[in-house]
């Protein structure tokens, strides 16, 4: 299937083990025809960043048919482009091209829910005697009037996660909005279809997917409320039932019946690595799940030590494989939640931006060097932070709208976006702060940009196979600091991690005699923080990293 040559892998394994992932957010990367929404077209003029970036493979938001309620998570046609983004064609070279270019290429796969539009939901809302009825949660009101149970949908923790539908007297189930009524996983003619939806993407080529909260395709037959303690925490953060591994196992399978080694990432959103672990499986689940908590770390040496920690003992015990991320569209940049942590130390503007660039370029090499497979979220390159967006500009229903804002390619008005037949219309978000500066010319031009930082540091872990599938060891630090001990034969490489806003001097262990300094997250000599004190001491800036062969 791929015609270009696939690097050797230093274990052998298959080759997400090694890969460095990079999400795509379609409506946000780049726009071909000038509408102010990204598209199809869009990423594929880009991907020579990509190439240039080094990533390995591609991860696609939705880009099906959509009504757009939750930005393409909300799908009308399972197997169709909608318009706003391209056609299938437009997929088709996409996908070639990128095939080409040595990348490979997951997509979403939204399998808990459809759009309230898709035409399964509409014959559901038809009748209730209509063929698709029983493809959706409905239940009759309790006597007093109020919803079955009481599950809190996600986006509005004041609403119930279900709606009457007054012209057939019943509720029906959505976790996430309104407009995405869940489907029902008990009906075999659900799995059937939702199976259906991977094979024809399988068919067309997709290297994978990265399956939409995964783990709520089960239910508990009887739906019973959320206990107490918990009630009012969205229900999909808290639905963790038996049966989802069984129907989880046969979606693996399918997956495993197509050659070259396709892949399942789990979107699994609990709260634990713990109750994230367990649908690995016996190794016949998912190949790959996100580590939530890891992404919710702030920066904080001990914290990242415990997630790390855990990560290692509850996945290392299962032989399961971890991620890694720092950001998605879900959730505000980190370098954003960084600066908000400053902000809360009352520096002023300048100092909390220079801060959080610093805390943005160490997370890179913590990111990239710990054992797992990464994951970039688009823009993290550039250090971008959030758009500052305004109560009128407010478009998401889960108010995500900050990390989503279009990426700055270049310096003039338009960023690079409007340049095709409709130039001059705005994207549909502002851009991210300080686009005028920080965008991806700009930084391309300066050898001592965060942008060649994540370049630097994806072609050592290409050219360094410890720290692709090496053993990870933590060793004993300073306060603050964070170090990984990472070898794979006779490679041995430290990694070593300041979270304080002081200097630290390092010795012993971390620095052994003949280290020599292969990256630092400020650039060697820029800021002069990085330096051999002696042959065995080594003094860090603040909010640096470093990585050191030993
Ligand atoms: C996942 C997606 C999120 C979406 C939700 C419902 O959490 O990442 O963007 O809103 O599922 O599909």
């Amino acid at each position: 299937m791929h015609e270009q040559e696939q690097e050797p892998s230093a274990e052998g394994g298959p080759w997400w083990r090694e890969a460095v992932f990079y999400q795509l957010y379609p409506r946000s990367f780049a726009d071909a025809n000038g509408d102010g929404v990204g598209d199809l077209d869009g990423i594929l003029a880009r991907l020579e960043h990509l190439v240039w970036l080094g990533v390995d493979a591609l991860w696609l938001s939705p880009f099906y048919r959509s009504p757009m309620a939750d930005f393409g998570y909300d799908v009308s046609d399972h197997c169709d482009v909608d318009p706003i983004f391209g056609d299938l064609a437009a997929f088709d070279a996409l996908l070639t091209e990128a095939h080409a270019l040595g990348l490979r290429v997951i997509i979403d796969w939204v399998p808990n829910h459809t759009s309230d539009q898709h035409p399964w939901f509409l014959d559901a809302a038809s009748s209730r005697d209509s063929e698709h009825r029983d493809w959706y949660v409905w239940r009759d009101p309790v006597e007093d009037g109020s919803p079955p149970n009481n599950w809190v949908a996600a986006f509005d923790l004041t609403a119930p996660a279900w709606t009457f539908h007054e012209p057939t007297g019943q509720w029906y189930l959505h976790l996430f909005d309104p407009a995405q009524p869940d489907l029902d996983w008990d009906q075999p003619a659900v799995v059937r279809a939702m199976h259906e939806v991977l094979q024809f993407w399988l068919d067309r080529g997709v290297d994978g997917f990265r399956a939409d909260v995964l783990h709520t395709i089960g239910k508990f037959p009887d739906l019973p409320d959320d206990p107490p303690p918990v009630a009012g925490i969205p229900h999909c953060a808290l639905n963790d039932v038996p049966v989802t591994h069984e129907r989880i196992r046969a979606i693996r399978s399918l997956i495993d019946s197509y050659p070259d080694d396709r892949v399942l990432v789990g979107e699994i959103y609990l709260m634990t690595t713990d109750a994230i672990a367990s649908y690995y499986g016996d190794g016949d689940e998912v190949h790959l799940a996100f580590n939530f908590p890891a992404l919710y770390a702030p920066w904080d040496a001990d914290r990242w030590r415990a997630a790390i920690e855990e990560t290692e003992a509850t996945l290392g015990s299962r032989g399961a494989w971890p991620t890694w991320v720092l950001s998605n569209h879900d959730n505000p940049r980190h370098r954003t939640r960084y600066d908000r942590a400053a902000i809360h130390r009352g520096e002023d503007a300048a100092t909390t931006a220079r801060r959080s660039e610093a805390r943005a370029r160490a997370a890179a090499v913590l990111l990239l060097t710990l054992r797992g497979t990464p994951f970039l979220y688009q823009g993290e390159e550039l250090g971008l932070l959030d758009a500052d967006i305004r109560p009128e500009q407010a478009l998401d229903p889960g108010s995500r709208d900050g990390c989503r804002a279009p990426l700055p390619w270049d310096g003039s008005a338009g960023h690079g976006w409007s340049t095709g037949p409709g130039a001059g219309i705005d994207p549909w978000l502002p851009f991210p702060p300080e686009a005028d500066v920080r965008n991806r010319e700009a930084l391309h031009t300066d050898p001592n940009s965060i942008l060649h930082l994540y370049r630097r540091l994806l072609a050592v872990r290409r050219a360094t196979p410890e720290l692709r599938a090496g053993e990870l060891e933590l060793l004993d630090t300073p306060p603050g600091v964070l170090a990984l001990r990472r070898s794979l034969g006779a490679g041995v490489c430290h990694v070593v991690i300041n979270t304080t806003d002081a200097e630290v001097e390092l010795s012993g262990v971390l620095v052994p005699v003949g280290s020599t300094l292969l990256i630092a997250s400020d650039d060697l000599g820029r800021t002069g923080a990085a330096r051999a004190t002696s042959t065995d001491r080594f003094m860090l800036g603040a909010d640096q990293a470093i990585i050191l062969t030993v």
